[in-house]
């Protein structure tokens, strides 16, 4: 008698646990799929539009710097890159604008905007741009290069369109 009890508890610990093991199975699992499935969804988001700050904020005639990040997912690896230019304004006009990228086109380091001599010039071997972002002396064979789209938000914010990166 006691043994058929003790048999049946056991059957009871087994089959509390097997209900505890699949409760746990259930509550792991889903956040489990969930991340299985999450890079394959995001995997084609290379494009976006890019917040790069308020129109009402760049002042008219000086290149104001502006910087984003992004992170790209390829299979299970995330990579995070920071990109960067300068917005300038020509006019009130806020279509009236040049946004330029900060990347030297020599071998991509960042210049810097130099108010005195009013020229991008990049730190990395002297090469000097002008505000318009033509090649004015040094290595680079090509002017900086220029995000082309660009519109304004409901609120005044500034959007760049950004192919990848
Ligand atoms: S990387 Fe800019 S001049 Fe070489």
């Amino acid at each position: 008698m006691s043994g058929s009890n003790r048999i049946s508890r056991r059957d009871f610990m087994k089959m509390t646990a097997g209900v505890i093991g699949g409760i746990i199975t259930a509550a792991i699992g889903v956040p489990v799929i969930g991340y299985l499935i999450d890079p394959a969804l995001r995997a084609g988001a290379k494009e976006a539009w890019v917040p790069i700050g308020k129109m009402a904020d760049i002042p008219v005639g000086k290149p104001t710097i502006f910087s984003f990040t992004r992170t790209q997912v390829n299979g299970w690896e995330r990579t995070s890159s920071s990109f960067g230019g300068f917005v300038i304004r020509k006019s009130e006009d806020a279509k009236d604008i040049l946004i330029l990228s900060s990347r030297c086109t020599h071998l991509g380091c960042s210049v810097n905007w130099h108010d005195d001599s009013q020229e991008f010039i990049c730190p990395c071997h002297d090469a000097r741009f002008s505000k318009d972002g033509v090649v004015l002396g040094g290595p680079p064979p090509k002017p900086l290069n220029q995000y082309t789209d660009f519109k304004l938000d409901a609120d005044g914010n500034l959007l760049i369109f950004v192919k990848e990166g």
